[in-house]
């Protein structure tokens, strides 16, 4: 019998490509999967430190499996963000963890885990990935079967204050662009039928060289590259997230030449205050932002844009606050994630007096949140009537009679329908539009 492993994962869609790639070196390897903490000989948890709370809970978990697993404890690794920057102090603080591998040690980890079965008491894996690594995930080993996501750049070179990233992830680093489109036409060619190109900051893709971009034309890597992918035939496109300084109106115009690149934007703007964007360094005013916001609204087709928040940032005054709510007010998102800003160790902001009391922040973010749901309704209740292109993607979590998927603009639409439709595109009307999603009857499927 071979060694079986589970493999949990919390975050970003970075962190569930890499839990793919881990996924197929472990196959590869020849290790089995459990499908819970409770069979398997090995359980890594793959983490998020964005905020304190997303980086605590990797710490429950691993109480959960000891006690689920008292006196027969699995292997336990921790791999991702928490343990490229907690690095060997979590084997101190967690005497049950016996392996830690960082954000580019996912190609490692059978060796690692082999170590580990062999007897080595703590092994630890915080390096830079190898120069031939691949980076192609197979069409049949993907988490989910109807969306594929393909990572295009990682890291951040960005270095906003509150941010942890750039210390998790290091620096940017971008996928070559043939290897890009050739793993798009195999998803195309297996039946997928939508892709989303991910990275945390998609629009600052700088490959080193541009072999698979040639004629294609557009002012940045990212845009070529953007007209490359619509050129595959893959036939629904979305990408995210875009970094407001560097996004350009070529990206507009691409969308407005290709049907196939989806209408949604997800633009985060952070603040709407000039002085806090600027202790955040992230490198543009809120009119810099608007005039984005405005080219994006003069596509062809209506663009849904989407963004996060962070309310509470250092310093932030009453008046700070009014200016994101008004920039709120202006935009009109068709989503919006607001976070409480939440310290993270050794960053910049860290090092600031964090004036802003945890009720103020909890006020603002209630303040905010029912001030774009008010104008969120507006946008559902507009929708209704319209027809929209879902991808039929799961059962709806609220009715057995139901499925669920999202619409080119990428917001949730259920619908009455069988799973025999999954992964077909429905077209559905939209009849009623819902808090965090729309429904609607389908019209046909295709
Ligand atoms: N505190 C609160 N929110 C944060 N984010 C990133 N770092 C922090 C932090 N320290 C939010 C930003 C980012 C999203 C992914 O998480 O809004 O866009
Ligand atoms: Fe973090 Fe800023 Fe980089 Fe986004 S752009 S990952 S917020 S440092």
């Amino acid at each position: 019998m071979s060694t079986t492993v589970y493999l949990e994962t919390f975050g970003c869609q970075m962190n569930v490509a890499d839990s793919e790639r881990a996924g197929i070196r472990l196959r590869e390897a020849g290790f089995g999967f459990s499908p819970s903490a409770e069979t398997a000989d090995v359980v890594i948890f793959n983490t998020c430190s964005v905020r304190e709370r997303a980086a605590h809970k990797v710490f429950t978990r691993i109480g959960e499996v000891r006690r689920l697993r008292l006196g027969r404890e699995p292997v336990i690794g921790v791999m991702g963000c928490v343990a490229q920057l907690e690095g060997s102090s979590l084997f101190d603080n967690n005497p049950s963890v016996s392996l830690i591998a960082g954000t580019r040690a996912t190609d490692r980890l059978p060796e690692l885990i082999g170590r580990v079965l062999e007897g080595e008491q703590r092994v630890i894996d915080l390096d830079e990935r190898g120069a031939d690594e691949k980076w192609e995930v197979p069409a049949t080993a993907r988490t989910s079967k109807y969306v594929a996501f393909v990572p295009i750049i990682e890291g951040c070179n960005k270095f906003c204050t509150y941010c942890i990233v750039p210390y998790s992830r290091g620096r940017e680093k971008s996928r070559a662009a043939n290897e890009i489109i050739a793993e798009i036409r195999e998803l195309r060619d297996y039946g997928y039928r939508e892709i989303h190109l991910i990275g945390q900051n998609v629009n600052s893709y700088r490959p080193v060289t541009e072999s698979g971009l040639a004629g294609f034309r557009g002012a940045t890597p990212f845009c070529r590259l953007l007209r490359a992918v619509a050129a595959t035939g893959m036939e629904r496109i979305k990408f995210a997230t875009s970094f407001p300084r560097d996004f350009h109106s070529d990206i507009v115009a691409a969308i407005d030449e290709n049907q196939n690149l989806c209408e949604w934007i997800h633009l985060p703007v952070q603040s709407g205050s000039d002085r806090v964007l600027r202790a955040m360094r992230r490198g543009h005013t809120a009119s810099d932002y608007l005039a984005r916001i405005e080219a994006i609204k003069k596509a062809q087709r209506r663009m849904a844009i989407t963004s996060d928040i962070i309310v509470g940032f250092p310093g932030e005054t009453e008046a700070d606050f009014r200016d994101t709510v008004k920039l709120v007010e202006q935009v009109r998102y068709d989503a919006l994630y607001i976070f409480k800003y939440s310290e993270r160790p050794h960053t910049p902001a860290a090092k600031l007096v964090d004036d802003v009391s945890q009720s103020e922040k909890t006020a603002r973010f209630l303040e905010l949140d029912a001030v774009h749901r008010r104008l969120q309704r507006k946008i559902h209740s507009g929708c209704v009537g319209r027809e929209m292109k879902v991808l039929v993607e799961r059962p709806s979590s609220k009715s057995d009679d139901d499925m669920a998927g999202h619409s080119t603009c990428h917001k949730v639409v259920n619908f009455p329908g069988s799973t025999a439709t999954l992964g077909q595109v429905a077209t559905v009307q939209v009849t009623e539009a819902k808090v965090n999603s729309l429904y609607g009857q389908v019209l046909s499927v295709s």
